[in-house]
């Protein structure tokens, strides 16, 4: 059995990771089109440079949660019939041990050389403009995508969610695309549709299994559940 999760900020939440979409609309006291879009970076580098280097720190200062270690724990048991796509930039399911993930935002431990396209991994601040490795040039940015870009390995993703037989949505609130538009994509292939989120989500078209509840309590279930029909 084939299974996609697609993941969100909705995971990492009861880690202390903040979510995007606060009911003030601004992420940590910041509009999105300032510190989430190229142009918000050209305006003003320092202010992105500094966001994503404090996003970066806090991540590295919480631990994954019983969520990302139970898709650990089922990768474990099904291996690469499991493929988790996030839409986080955070690392906690790869501390948890999940291994086929694919980050589709990109990662906040990683940088982007804007001179010569190297991803080298990251883990210092950026603000100081330090030199790529590969090139020397100092034009790092985070390796985050940003309103307007395109989001990483769209083919693998999309050829995943065609293939899947089961496709599972974990604590994303569907609002942006494309990650939104794969519910339809797998329930038009015959994959059955599961959404795990704290509350049903807006998705354009139904999950056949809608189970509400923090990601702590309704993931380990759902995976204990595949795992033990096996
Ligand atoms: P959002 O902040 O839009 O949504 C968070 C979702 O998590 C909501 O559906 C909540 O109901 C749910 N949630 C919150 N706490 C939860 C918990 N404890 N357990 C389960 N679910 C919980 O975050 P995303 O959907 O991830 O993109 O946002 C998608 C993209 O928008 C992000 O990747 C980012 C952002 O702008 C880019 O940066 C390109």
């Amino acid at each position: 059995m084939r299974i996609v999760v697609l993941t969100g900020a909705g995971i990492s939440a009861e880690s202390g990771v903040p979510t995007f979409r606060d009911a003030d609309g601004l992420w940590d006291g910041h509009r999105v089109e300032d510190v989430a879009t190229p142009e918000g970076f050209e305006a003003n580098p320092d202010l992105v440079l500094r966001f994503y280097d404090e996003r970066r720190r806090g991540v590295a200062s919480v631990v994954p949660n019983a969520a990302h270690s139970a898709l650990a724990r089922l990768e474990e048991a099904i291996g690469d019939d499991l493929l988790v796509v996030t839409q986080n930039v955070d690392d906690l399911h790869e501390r948890a041990g999940s291994q086929n993930l694919v980050h589709m935002h990109g990662e906040l431990r990683r940088a982007l050389c804007t001179a010569c396209g190297a991803r080298p991994e990251w883990t210092a601040d950026l603000i100081d403009r330090p030199p790529c490795p590969a090139c020397g040039e100092r034009k790092l940015r985070p390796d985050v995508v940003w309103f307007g870009e395109m989001p990483y390995d769209l083919d693998r993703i999309e050829q995943a969610v065609i293939a899947c037989d089961v496709f599972v949505s974990v604590g994303t609130s569907g609002a942006v695309y494309p990650a939104a538009g794969y519910v339809a994509l797998a329930s038009a292939f015959g994959a059955r549709t599961v959404e795990l989120n704290l509350v049903p989500s807006d998705a354009i078209v139904p999950f056949d299994d809608v189970r509400p509840g923090p990601a702590t309590e309704v993931v380990p279930r759902w995976a204990d559940e595949v795992i033990s029909a096996l």
